[in-house]
């Protein structure tokens, strides 16, 4: 008995000195940036292979690691589950089912509200690329995402978690 605890003691104790030697600088690092997250670095959101489906043509190719970092981005002003609250902006689940400003509950800009169009990724893409140009006289105060590749993958991103959980 008491060498079994003796035991699992000096395993915890080797387990943690372990711990120390690993890269404390760069946690302490990560702990401090201003992108910090709930969920761990590193850790693949596990998807059905249905909401995996929706990814065609060039979203098939997208880093969805990456685009979830890169949703923090908008996690400042959008929720993108099904039941969220609409934060600074609309909430983003279902968008692909609806058009551009229908957002239950979400009081838009009239630029929004009197889109007339509905949201595909391709027209994702264009807003991101440009938000400002994309509808002169919306409320969405971000820069856009400058690279290709960026849009891809947050879309990409976008479209499995709003396909996950479907509206309503
Ligand atoms: C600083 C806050 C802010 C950030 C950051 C932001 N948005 Fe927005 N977004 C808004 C607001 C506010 C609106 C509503 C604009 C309006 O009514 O004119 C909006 C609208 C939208 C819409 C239209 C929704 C609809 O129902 O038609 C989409 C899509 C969207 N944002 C996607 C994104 C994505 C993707 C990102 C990150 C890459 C992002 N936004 C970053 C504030 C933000």
């Amino acid at each position: 008995m008491i060498r079994t605890a003796l035991f699992t003691l000096a395993a915890a104790l080797a387990l943690s000195a372990c711990g120390d030697t690993g890269e404390p600088a760069r946690d302490a690092e990560r702990g401090a940036g201003p992108e910090r997250s709930t969920q761990r670095e590193g850790t693949p959101p596990a998807y059905s292979p249905e909401a995996l489906a929706v990814l065609t043509g060039i979203y098939a190719d997208a880093d969805l690691n990456n685009g979830r970092r890169l949703f923090r981005r908008c996690a400042a002003c959008h929720t993108v589950n099904d039941g969220r609250r609409h934060l600074v902006g609309p909430n983003l689940s279902g968008m692909f089912s609806r058009g551009a400003g229908e957002a239950a509950g979400y009081n838009y800009s009239p630029a929004l509200r009197d889109a007339d169009f509905d949201w595909t990724p391709e027209r994702l893409d264009e807003w991101l690329a440009d938000p400002r140009g994309f509808l002169p006289g919306n409320r969405m105060s971000f820069v856009g995402l400058r690279t290709e590749a960026e849009r891809r993958d947050v879309i990409a991103y976008i479209m499995v978690e709003t396909a996950a959980e479907p509206a309503e």
